[in-house]
């Protein structure tokens, strides 16, 4: 058995990190913009104000795309374009600009799977307290309003939130990312609230609105603990692992799953965190607790995990010399068969690889080509893992690669390069790497040109931690 058929191949963006064009057709700012214009915040200064311009090169973008043969393409819109100040009026320009994308998408015959927030949160929202305030999941349910009745005439897919692990966590904790907070940990987790009751009543918001019949998800994040061995007592060890949620950050799954798809919070989660724990009350679950059509998982990395000696996991250094992404993320392909494997056993729902990819070093040979046989290689080990998740009975909707272009990384500016098309910032020239033709192959015939085999030889040697 191999891919489902009804299997989705895609790419993914997100609006700050290739739209550029931030200041023009009446785009209000986002703490994004603040940040990097903060010295000191972003490598080497960078922002995304032009980016890869796709705002304007959206058309030949998406035909591309069709090029290359990918048939869906996940995208964010910019809240802060739509509705400068987060609230109305709405920006009819800003509006307009996603009609063209959705129209021109589905002329070139590509699905548009859309995200309503990929973390860049406007300014004037922030300044009136942002996700702290009470109101912050209401203004994105209005916000969500705008966009369904806009656009769900022609767009199916949805998801709400992009990685609030990392918006929040990196965003609101540690600072590192925009709006650069440093809340403790009771803040954090309020804001965290507000998220989860923003997702909820975004979901009623599309099930109510929407004219197409809308299949809904959203887009957690994290690492993957991986059974070392197949055996019995290593998976669970994993399993135990992927669920728990630690007692002084934001970095797990069942912390926010649980909540969107049990309606509570877990029992562990709600010990380790103790009086920093949000007050909520029964009925802000149950708007929590939407029904919703699909997990979405953005996994990028992993380790292994084993149950030690004295019965509680362990988790497994990597050896020196395992192979490393450019931005120093271990190859860990076995996160793609046991992120949706827990997933799918917790909850039941399918899951979709809402992202996965990686940045190597790349750059346009003199041939005038991008080789780039390591994200090849990181693609298929990664699909292949996915593969043996669909045999273990998960069901797995798609897959969407991040990235279809190199863009704007976040606190590392464009010191990483993401894309299957490569993007030259100074003259906005765009030349698909080799794995951008590989990868269209494999989703045009569905996963089929992929190697049969398993790996042979292990890519992580571990060792004791
Ligand atoms: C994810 C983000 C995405 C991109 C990739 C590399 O955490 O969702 O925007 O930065 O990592």
């Amino acid at each position: 058995m191999t891919f489902p058929r009804d299997f989705t191949w895609g790419v993914a963006t997100s609006s700050y990190q290739i739209e550029g064009h931030a200041m023009g057709g009446g785009r209000g700012a986002s703490v994004w913009d603040e940040f990097c214009a903060t010295p000191g915040r972003v490598n080497g200064g960078h922002t995304g104000a032009v980016s890869c311009d796709h705002y304007h090169h959206y058309a030949s973008d998406v035909q591309l795309m069709r090029d290359l043969g990918l048939r869906a393409y996940r995208f964010s819109v910019a809240w802060s374009r739509v509705m400068p100040t987060g609230r109305r009026p709405v920006n009819a320009a800003g509006l307009a600009f996603y009609d063209r994308l959705v129209d021109s998408l589905l002329e070139a015959r590509i699905e548009p799977w859309l995200t309503l927030f990929h973390w860049d949160y406007p300014l004037a929202l922030y300044r009136e307290g942002g996700w702290l305030h009470p109101d912050s999941p209401r203004w994105f349910a209005d916000y969500t309003r705008v966009i369904v009745d806009k656009l769900s005439d022609r767009v199916r897919h949805w998801m709400t939130l992009n990685e609030p692990q990392c918006f929040i966590g990196l965003g609101h904790q540690t600072g590192i990312h925009a709006p650069g907070d440093k809340l403790p940990l009771d803040r954090t987790l309020l804001a965290a609230h507000h998220t989860l009751l923003a997702h909820g009543l975004a979901v009623q918001t599309i099930r109510s609105r929407a004219k197409l019949p809308p299949v809904i998800g959203w887009a957690p994040t994290g690492d993957v603990p991986t059974p070392a061995t197949d055996c019995p007592e290593d998976i669970a060890a994993a399993r135990e692992t992927f669920w728990r949620v630690p007692a002084d950050n934001t970095w797990n799954m069942a912390w926010w799953l649980d909540p969107v798809m049990r309606g509570r919070y877990p029992e562990q989660g709600l010990h380790a965190y103790g009086a920093a724990a949000p007050a909520f009350t029964d009925a802000e679950m149950r708007t929590i607790h939407q029904p919703i059509d699909f997990i979405g998982l953005n996994l990028y990395r992993g380790y292994d995990c084993r149950r030690g000696a004295d019965g509680s996991p362990e988790n497994l250094t990597s050896t020196p010399g395992t192979p490393a992404t450019h931005n120093h993320w271990n190859l860990h392909p076995a996160a793609l068969r046991w992120g949706p494997f827990f997933t799918h056993e917790r909850y039941g729902l399918p899951v979709v690889i809402t992202e996965n990819g990686m940045a190597a070093h790349d750059w346009v040979s003199l041939d005038g080509e991008v080789h780039d046989p390591q994200r090849t290689d990181f693609l298929a080990r990664y699909l292949m893992e996915l593969r043996r998740a669909v045999r273990d009975g998960v069901r797995v909707k798609g897959y969407f690669a991040w990235s279809l272009l190199d863009n704007f990384e976040w606190s590392e500016g464009y010191r990483y390069r993401f894309g299957l098309v490569h993007v030259d910032y100074a003259t906005q020239r765009r030349t698909p790497k080799d794995s951008a033709w590989w990868y269209g192959e494999c989703a045009r015939t569905n996963g089929a040109s992929l190697p049969a085999a398993a790996p042979a030889r292990s890519l992580q040697p571990a060792g004791r931690a």
